[in-house]
């Protein structure tokens, strides 16, 4: 389903199998790993789960225009991006699914002004079910609903940790609620209850998504690196970032996917990010773009700009429509378009951005898949879940705690409670 291409690698010297010293890790690592107490490997089995959702999907199917999320980092990323990748952008009949993930007075207000409360739900996702942004969000539109007089409970669904504040007010208030397992941190929540409700409602395959997922984690079980792809991938990109390759660009060459950047940056970011056992700062910087707008814009900076830079472009070899260029004449400027569609001149392009970065001694994988659909990005989402949890082994960090950005929180309420 998702092939890795390293022929440019290869090129820049890199042997095509994985060095000894580093093959040799994957057993540890998965021994090491299931010490971390995770569990989003494991809660994709759950049918029961998809069972229910569908059964809510069933149940609201036609009831609202809009769909409403209000929540932020891993409860908010994964949902963009299921939307953006899998559904249509322009379609007047598509149900409308809005992620808040700020809390800018400026959009919470426009939001508001632009919603009919009748026709909308929303889904307060919140793990811990005590995030300020989320549930001051929350806060302000159960007032909304309530001011309307409508029934709150046929407009908030919550999705939450089975304690916290937002699963008292489910019980106080009546509220329909999924869970979020323990044991899945939010950024790896995207195949939970998190990323599967929204993503059913506006009528994602949650099925073939998970389907996807699973093949990809028997990828990321397996004790041999040669069918392990999240191992191969995390062993490239600590190779490359042990060479001074600090920063990891993925580019995508599909509009659809844009957002995949978005939701990898968290990911990435949040894991590696650390502190390691010596002291010392460590981690992978991130960098999304997406091809070929970036070609315009951040292009120039990846070939000429500080060599520091790993990348991962996602190919989508098929499209869903074959549309092709028109014929513009005789001109020797538009000679090149002739009798070329624009997957070709798309991926033609990727060919040249992935050339060139080679050339310029830029360190360049592809991930190719033959075309977009939820099975696919099922197993992306795994693949790139996988590869972050090898690359904390690999960085000898915890990938699964976030310790760096607590303190702003305390302070932020200690300000307030002033
Ligand atoms: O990855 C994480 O754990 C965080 O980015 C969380 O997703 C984010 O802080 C939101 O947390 P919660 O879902 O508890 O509101």
């Amino acid at each position: 389903m998702l092939t890795l291409n390293i022929t440019n690698l290869e090129k820049l010297g890199a042997p095509s199998t994985l060095p000894d010293q580093y093959r040799k890790k994957l057993a540890d690592f998965l021994t090491q790993f299931e010490t971390r107490n995770q569990e989003f490997h494991h809660v994709i089995d759950d049918d029961t789960v998809l069972d229910e959702i569908e059964t809510f999907a069933k149940k609201i199917r036609g009831k609202f225009s809009d769909i409403v999320i209000l929540g932020i980092g891993g409860s908010a990323l994964g949902a963009t991006t299921l939307r953006d990748s899998l559904t249509p952008t322009y379609d007047p009949d598509q149900i409308r699914l809005h992620v808040l993930d700020n809390i800018d007075p400026d959009w919470i207000t426009e939001m508001r002004q632009s919603l009919d409360l009748t026709k909308t739900l929303f889904l307060t996702i919140t793990k811990s079910g005590g995030t300020p942004e989320t549930l001051s969000q929350y806060s302000y539109f159960k007032h909304e609903i309530q001011s309307a007089n409508l029934p709150l409970a046929d407009h908030m669904v919550c999705i939450t940790g089975d304690s916290g504040f937002l699963r008292e007010q489910v019980e106080t208030e009546g509220l329909t609620s999924f869970s979020i397992p323990e044991n899945v941190g939010g950024r790896f929540s995207v195949l939970t209850t998190v990323g599967l409700v929204p993503a059913a409602l506006i009528g994602i395959n949650i099925r073939d998504l998970i389907a996807g997922a699973r093949n990809m984690r028997d990828q990321f079980i397996s004790k041999k690196s040669a069918e392990n792809l999240p191992f191969q991938l995390a062993t490239i990109q600590y190779i490359l970032f042990q060479d001074g390759f600090t920063n990891c660009v993925l580019m995508p060459y599909a509009q659809r996917l844009k957002t995949f950047a978005y939701w990898y940056k968290q990911l990435l970011a949040e894991s590696t990010g650390k502190i390691n056992a010596d002291g010392a700062h460590t981690g992978i910087t991130p960098i999304s773009a997406v091809g070929v707008t970036d070609q315009h814009s951040q292009v120039q900076q990846f070939m000429q700009g500080l060599n520091d830079k790993q990348f991962i472009l996602l190919k989508q070899k098929n499209f869903a429509e074959n549309v092709p260029i028109p014929d513009l004449g005789t001109h020797e400027k538009v000679q090149m378009l002739k009798n070329v569609d624009f997957g070709k001149l798309l991926n033609t392009e990727l060919q040249g951005t992935a050339d060139t970065m080679t050339e310029n001694k830029r360190p360049n994988i592809t991930i190719e898949f033959d075309h977009l659909d939820a099975a696919v990005l099922g197993a992306l989402f795994f693949l790139f879940e996988g590869a972050t949890a090898f690359l904390g082994e690999y960085l000898e960090i915890n990938a699964f705690d976030q310790p760096g950005v607590e303190r702003s929180k305390v302070l932020t309420r200690e300000y307030l409670m002033k």
